[in-house]
């Protein structure tokens, strides 16, 4: 009787072969799992990825809060169909200070995971207040009540700090400077070089909905703007991991 014969005893008793089961899944998934609390990061840095500044942050709650991640996923998967229609697929580094990460598994509207820079300010705030007035055949819902909702970020170090408790890199200064450089970043008239030192000279400096007020448009459009332009993918190898 061969090893392999041995094996209808198995297949003969449910019980045994549940226990047995159980044991095979238990190993492979120590295998598995085991290693990743050994490992420092399991995220391969990438050059160009920084924390959200602060008005991006408070832009990405209102995007949580709106629930717009039920419509939109932030996630192009590596297949051609979808890089020729999105772009460079994400990469892990993209979403390593998102939390909670906003990949999402519905696409009732397209992916955002790219859509920095592809559009004007100014189409974000026509699209946003009624999408249909640019696309016609449009089902997203009107969130024009967003340029009146002012923000003064009262508790935006705060917001900074919670992030930091989790992982993400923000130092002292960028938690002290947060209000600072909150109403800095949506007013090219002020002194913003201090956000700019501190979140790097890609950080887009503008009034993103284009009125006096500091509202949750402006966080909003400001954050949309910044997804997955962090990365230059004219200078990007993929390197093989360690
Ligand atoms: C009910 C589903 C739904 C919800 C909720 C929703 N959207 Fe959309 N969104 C769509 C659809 C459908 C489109 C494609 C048609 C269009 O451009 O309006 C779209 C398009 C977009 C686009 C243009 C993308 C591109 O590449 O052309 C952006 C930006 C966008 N939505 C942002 C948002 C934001 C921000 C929120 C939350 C405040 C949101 N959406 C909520 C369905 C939704």
């Amino acid at each position: 009787m061969g090893i392999l014969d041995k094996h209808g005893v198995l297949e003969k008793s449910p019980t045994l072969l549940l226990i047995f089961s159980f044991l095979v899944v238990t190993v492979g998934g120590i295998v598995e799992i085991a290693p990743l609390f050994y490992l420092e990061n399991t995220i391969e840095e990438v050059e160009g990825v920084r924390p959200y500044t602060p008005l991006e942050l408070t832009g990405r709650d209102v995007y949580i809060r709106e629930g717009c991640y039920v419509c939109h996923s932030q996630m192009i998967r590596p297949m051609r169909d979808e890089v020729e229609r999105y772009g460079h697929y994400s990469l892990a580094a993209e979403s390593m200070y998102d939390h909670p990460f906003q990949w999402g598994s519905k696409r009732t509207g397209p992916d955002l995971a790219r859509v920095g820079g592809r559009y004007s300010d100014g189409w974000h705030v026509d699209h946003l207040i009624n999408p249909q007035s640019v696309v016609p055949e449009s089902v997203m819902p009107k969130y024009g009540f967003l340029l009146n909702r002012e923000i003064d970020a009262k508790y935006i170090g705060d917001r900074l700090k919670t992030d930091a408790m989790v992982g993400v890199p923000y130092t002292s200064e960028m938690i002290e400077a947060a209000q600072a450089d909150f109403a800095a970043q949506a007013d090219p008239e002020s002194d913003f070089d201090g956000l700019l030192e501190r979140y790097g000279e890609g950080v887009n400096v503008r009034n993103f909905d284009g009125q006096p007020a500091l509202t949750e448009m402006d966080a909003l459009v400001a954050y949309l703007q910044v997804l997955g332009t962090m990365v230059d993918f004219s200078t990007f190898e993929p390197v093989a991991s360690r």
